[in-house]
């Protein structure tokens, strides 16, 4: 990548990158692969909340309830946004609530991997109920009306992606490639959050 070679990771001015999107978004398979590009760690907030409670996310929300599992998200989401070297997968809620986005400081580079609903709910099905707020009767109306509630937040981030435009691979690569854009705008003094 052009630029690359002049900058390089020395100056590199983001310590993180932060993935945010709906449910089957692709956060956690795409920032495995960024975080290998990167040579970076890779952290998924479900993951660390799994752990944490010692539940799975299904069992956390039938035996806990969701405000539960929302008081989890924010404390694993504030100790994980202070780590450094790391690519991070939010969970599909996380960004979704005021202040949240306007939070991040400016070393976070915040990645929106865009889905439509049919695909989420396409790829939520193929792995299983692994999604509670997706196991309701009309699955589909509750995916477009949480997207539509969200993206405001969304959308807030520095990098667009829709992810249904090539493999994760790929898309990784165009990440990894923007960030360093973001990086050489950055240095050139642009405000990072709006
Ligand atoms: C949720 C998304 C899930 C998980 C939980 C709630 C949401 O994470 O945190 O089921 O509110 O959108 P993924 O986005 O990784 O599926």
């Amino acid at each position: 990548m052009s630029g690359l070679g002049e900058i390089g990771p020395p100056f590199f001015p983001f310590r993180r990158v932060l993935l945010v999107g709906f449910m089957g978004s692709g956060k956690s398979t795409l920032g495995t692969r960024l975080a290998q590009l990167l040579g970076w760690a890779f952290r998924d907030f479900d993951e660390e909340i799994q752990s944490g409670v010692g539940l799975s996310i299904p069992d956390i929300f039938r035996q806990h309830g969701e405000e539960f599992f929302r008081s989890w998200e924010d404390r694993v989401g504030t100790e994980l946004l202070q780590m450094g070297e790391v690519v991070l997968a939010s969970g599909g809620g996380w960004p979704a609530k005021k202040g949240r986005m306007e939070s991040l400081d400016q070393t976070t580079v915040s990645v929106w991997l865009q889905v439509s609903p049919e695909v989420a709910l396409e790829r939520a099905r193929r792995q299983g109920a692994t999604r509670p707020l997706l196991e309701v009767r009309e699955p589909l109306e509750r995916a477009e009306d949480l997207i539509r509630k969200r993206e405001p937040f969304y959308r807030q981030a520095h990098i667009t992606i829709d992810s249904c435009t090539a493999g994760p691979d790929e898309l990784a690569q165009r990440i990894h490639d923007l960030i360093y854009e973001k990086g050489e705008d950055n240095l050139r003094s642009l405000p990072p959050y709006k």
